[in-house]
């Protein structure tokens, strides 16, 4: 079998955020977002939480007004974000859910009991031709769901993997990625586009490459890391080559 090729999204949050500490506009998170491009990365996203901590509404302006890659427009379901994304118009919108007191995104959307809540929001934003992924668990159930709620594309949770592989814990780690195929492999089956992302780095990215179902990885924290001691353009190059070695372990 040939794997479809696999796509890169980087996200550029924590330009923002290092920005953020200091106020005024260095460093530029949009020209983190076309040097990204330069090195590799066939897309770019950038989550506008609700307390703009990193990403604000200007950036995501400026991104789909600068980039000549798709944009991927991460948000929670609220009106404020629907309303933002229905006028900024990005490529692709991510709907994650999103708490005010945590660090980072930290687990999947709850999309069997949050079912009523999200439907309409689906709908509106794909009626705008923006293609709608949830962030989800790995779980048949949850494909299922999302499959129920006509949602295109789901991105499925990495974080519980990556904590696995962060722990060096042989057993929680291949339960995690058996975790991640199946609900790959039954999700593509019943025709959702899947992605993946959460807390992927050089040492992880590589099983999940692998997984052939999955199209598209998005990954932030550890480029953004990584790119202070080596630079973002090989930071991002790092990673195709790490994915593409990934990928290249598809063979049946
Ligand atoms: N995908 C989603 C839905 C996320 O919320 C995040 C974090 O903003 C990422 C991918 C990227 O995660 P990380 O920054 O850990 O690579």
């Amino acid at each position: 079998m040939t794997a479809p090729p696999l796509r890169l999204g980087v996200n550029i949050d924590h330009v923002a955020t290092v920005r953020n500490a200091r106020g005024g506009i260095h460093p530029d998170p949009v020209r983190a977002a076309n040097l990204a491009v330069l090195a590799g990365a066939d897309g770019i996203t950038a989550h506008l939480r609700e307390d703009r901590r990193h990403i604000r509404d200007a950036d995501m302006w400026r991104l789909k007004q600068e980039l000549f890659v798709p944009l991927n427009f991460e948000m929670a379901a609220t009106s404020e974000m629907v309303a933002l994304a229905t006028r900024i118009h990005p490529h692709a919108a991510c709907l994650v859910p999103e708490k005010r007191e945590e660090r980072t995104t930290e687990g999947g959307l709850d999309i069997i009991g949050a079912h009523a809540h999200l439907r309409p929001v689906i709908q509106e934003l794909k009626g705008e031709g923006i293609r709608v992924s949830l962030f989800v668990e790995p779980e048949i159930a949850v494909m299922d769901a999302a499959c129920d709620l006509r949602a295109p594309v789901v991105e499925l949770h990495t974080g519980t993997y990556c904590e696995a592989v962060a722990d060096g814990d042989e057993a929680r780690i291949a339960h995690e990625l058996e975790r991640l195929k199946r609900a790959a492999e039954h999700g593509a089956g019943i025709g959702l586009e899947i992605h993946a992302g959460h807390g992927l780095a050089l040492d992880s990215v590589r099983p999940v490459a692998a997984i052939p179902q999955i199209v598209e990885l998005n990954i932030g924290h550890s480029l953004i890391g990584e790119a202070i001691f080596i630079g973002l353009d090989e930071a991002v190059r790092a990673m195709r080559v790490a994915m593409d070695q990934g990928r290249a372990q598809v063979t049946a």
